[in-house]
């Protein structure tokens, strides 16, 4: 196989076979292939697209490029979920317990944050010793004894995205729905859960901006899923706002904590309960509408919040926090952000607050950047909230009081005003099975 050949046969929309793009993948991982070749190969992807069978073929030999992980232990019960990304998704901190309290097996990798968005590997951090690098044996053993286990990905699990998706950031090549859904699906196959759920997030703070671009992505991961005979279901879900009313690290687990003590947001306990009775469906083969009464069953009852501090207690956490969250404290400086208007809030952009909260310090502005773990802003209004001027929307947190000023007029610039009354957005758009 010459690399040569199978870029000018994409180029002029032709399909691949397996045998090429296997052999593709594994000297491309070996570095037998220059990141020349492989840029035009994948900018020919972006404009000629791929068939659905390359697409499989493509996933699974990233999938299989490195390490896999073998939760055969679990039976049918190992079930992930996987968020897109978005500014205010604490989603697995909430979903994972009710799911683990519920009878599933929650053996998930998570990322950290990425630009704009928060990862949970950062929020679980916030917890005083809490560990996110577990041996394979240790994540196996614990996800045995209490049902979830959440830690950072393996540095070998899917070595060949690794490399591809480097160059793809870039080349320009990042936005390719055939690209983006092999990626997420060749982690999510290495990692070897049975069921998989995933949270496509779409609007102003998402990787996906309008929903129809959204749904293909959503309907071709489930078809890898599926093809792969992994139980595979989606939603996509609002993210043209922020999720909830806390963005950062521990703002957000104490947000999570007040949804597991039946409080909480309205629509962040919707997304975590979709969520949560897909996972409970695939994992425990349980009709959907048994699966959602079970879902709120473990969070009306109390056993999901159980279930969450006996997770964070052995993953080495201190889950006198998980009792206590005031323990966490407060950042050193805050600051209010007042309304410019009477009236009503029309929009709040979340990729600008995402980006606030981030330069707060919730975030980092380069790979070696330590967060800030209290850092972070509140949203006290949102879109459709009647508003009178000079009533607090947000409050800013963090260490770095020269940073206020910048988060404040970009807090201040992602929110628009209507006079009119303005309509609730949907926060759940579709769900596919
Ligand atoms: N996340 C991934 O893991 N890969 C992509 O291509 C895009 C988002």
């Amino acid at each position: 196989m010459r690399m040569y050949d199978l870029i000018e046969k994409k180029k002029h929309g032709g399909e691949l076979t397996r045998d090429e793009i296997f052999s593709m993948i594994t000297s491309y991982t070996k570095e037998e292939i220059p990141d020349y070749q492989m840029s035009a190969f994948l900018m020919a992807v972006c404009f000629q697209g791929m068939t659905d069978r390359e697409i499989f073929d493509l996933t699974e030999a990233m999938a299989t490029s490195g390490d896999t992980v073998d939760l055969s232990a679990f039976g049918d019960r190992s079930v992930d979920k996987h968020s897109t990304g978005g500014v205010g998704d604490k989603t697995t901190l909430i979903v994972a317990p009710i799911v683990a309290a519920a009878g599933g097996m929650v053996a998930k990798m998570t990322g950290r944050g990425l630009g704009h968005t928060g990862g949970t590997a950062d929020k679980l951090e916030s917890f005083p010793g809490f560990e996110v690098s577990l041996s394979p044996d240790q994540f196996v053993s614990q996800v045995q004894s209490c049902g979830v286990a959440v830690v950072g990905q393996s540095a070998d699990l899917a070595p060949a995205d690794k490399k591809l998706y480097a160059l793809r950031d870039v080349t320009a090549t990042v936005d390719s729905i055939p690209l983006i859904a092999s990626s997420i699906m060749s982690k999510k196959l290495a990692a070897g859960t049975r069921s998989i759920v995933l949270d496509v997030k779409c609007g102003s703070g998402a990787f996906m901006r309008d929903a129809e671009q959204a749904e293909i992505l959503a309907n071709m991961m489930v078809r890898i899923g599926e093809s792969h005979r992994r139980n595979t279901a989606a939603i996509i879900s609002n993210m043209d706002i922020p999720l909830g009313h806390a963005i950062g690290n521990a703002l957000e687990i104490k947000e999570a904590i007040d949804v597991l003590q039946g409080k909480g947001p309205e629509d962040l306990r919707t997304v975590c309960l979709a969520l949560a009775s897909l996972m409970i469906s695939l994992s425990c083969g349980l009709e959907q509408a048994e699966a959602e009464k079970r879902a709120a069953q473990t969070l009306e009852s109390g056993a999901a919040y159980e279930k969450f501090c006996q997770w964070i207690e052995l993953q080495g956490g201190d889950a006198t926090y998980a009792k206590n969250p005031a323990l966490f404290g407060d950042a050193k400086y805050r600051q209010d952000v007042l309304a410019a208007q009477d009236g009503y809030i029309l929009s709040c952009n979340a990729e600008m607050i995402g980006t606030a909260s981030a330069i707060l310090g919730a975030g980092r502005q380069t790979k070696e950047s330590t967060i800030d773990p209290l850092a972070g802003i509140v949203l006290h209004k949102k879109p459709s909230d009647a508003i009178k001027r000079g009533d607090v929307i947000a409050t800013l947190y963090t260490e770095r009081k020269e940073m206020l000023s910048d988060a404040e007029r970009m807090v201040t610039d992602a929110i628009r005003y209507s006079e009119a009354p303005v309509e609730k957005q949907p926060i759940l758009y579709k769900i596919i099975r």
